[in-house]
């Protein structure tokens, strides 16, 4: 299937490793230009380097997007590389303490939704004008099956999540005439490199096999994981990809899980 997105123009936000890292490269296959952000440089060059070895079109830049004045140098950054504009991937985000309730404070919180909620806010706000202008954007947010099915843990990443969903909402009720398309998609249990060391540091702490440790988590935390496995961060770029696309173009203020089943429920 040809998704028409060669000659496009896409940031990607927390790219240098895991879900994002596997959407920038799957964009540039596409045929996208593609502008990738994460804080630390080393890592940001060396996706970079992944994807033109690859034959992409890639330029980085670190950024921290819970800074203020990350998003405008983002967006003027893709315009002086790549002329434009005109997919957004906003997903940096997620949650720097692992905590319950009893152990969050306000600034957890606050944290939490500078991360995954005013990071997006600013960034779309950043890159509207050129979009409205072409009358042709797509904005997708990378929330989490906790938006809509939170645990009894980590409140404030999960409220966060809920608020980023429901922004992403309204954003495509707001845009459309634009002809800006506004989606979601809701990852799961993905096997990342950061979910991968905390198995790992879970076995050496238990003494146990670590396919023991992600079975038991899987069987504790995840009852309704109807693949019973992790997903690859190949399989949410998929989708992102397609969102992004040509092909999606009657696809606006939508939520895609890309959980294996986690989510007990339809809605
Ligand atoms: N992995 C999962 O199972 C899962 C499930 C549901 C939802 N998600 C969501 O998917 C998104 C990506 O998660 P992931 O698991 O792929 O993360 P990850 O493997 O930990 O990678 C995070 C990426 O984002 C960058 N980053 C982190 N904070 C940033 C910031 N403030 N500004 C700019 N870049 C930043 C990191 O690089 P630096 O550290 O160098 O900045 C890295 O490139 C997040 O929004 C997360 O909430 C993940």
């Amino acid at each position: 299937m040809d998704l028409g997105l060669a000659g496009k123009v896409a940031i990607v936000t927390g790219a240098s490793k895991g879900i994002g890292r596997a959407i920038a490269m799957e964009l540039a296959r596409e045929g996208v230009s593609v502008l990738i952000s994460a804080r630390g440089s080393e890592a940001v060059d060396a996706t970079v380097a992944d994807i033109v070895a690859q034959g992409g079109r890639c330029a980085g830049m670190a950024a921290d997007m819970a800074e203020q004045g990350a998003a405008e140098a983002l967006v003027e950054a893709a315009i002086v590389q790549f002329g434009k504009v005109d997919i957004l991937v906003c997903n940096a985000g997620g949650q720097r303490k692992h905590a319950g309730f009893d152990d969050l404070d306000d600034q957890d919180f606050l944290d939490a939704f500078t991360d995954n909620v005013l990071s997006v806010v600013r960034l779309v706000r950043a890159a509207l004008p050129g979009m409205r202008e072409r009358l042709w954007g797509r904005i997708i947010t990378i929330t989490s099956e906790v938006s809509t099915q939170p645990d009894r843990t980590f409140q404030h990443y999960a409220a966060a999540k809920a608020a980023e969903l429901n922004l992403t909402k309204s954003l495509s009720k707001s845009l459309a005439r634009d002809g800006i398309l506004v989606n979601s998609v809701a990852p799961g249990l993905i096997a990342t490199p950061g979910n991968e060391e905390s198995f790992e540091r879970g076995a050496r702490e238990q003494g146990r096999p670590i396919e023991e440790v992600k079975a038991d988590f899987v069987r504790k935390f995840k009852p309704g994981l109807a693949l019973g496995r992790a997903g690859e961060v190949e399989e949410v770029a998929a989708v992102v990809a397609l969102l992004a696309s040509e092909r999606a173009s009657y696809v606006t203020g939508s939520n895609f899980r890309v959980d294996g089943g986690s989510v007990i429920g339809i809605t």
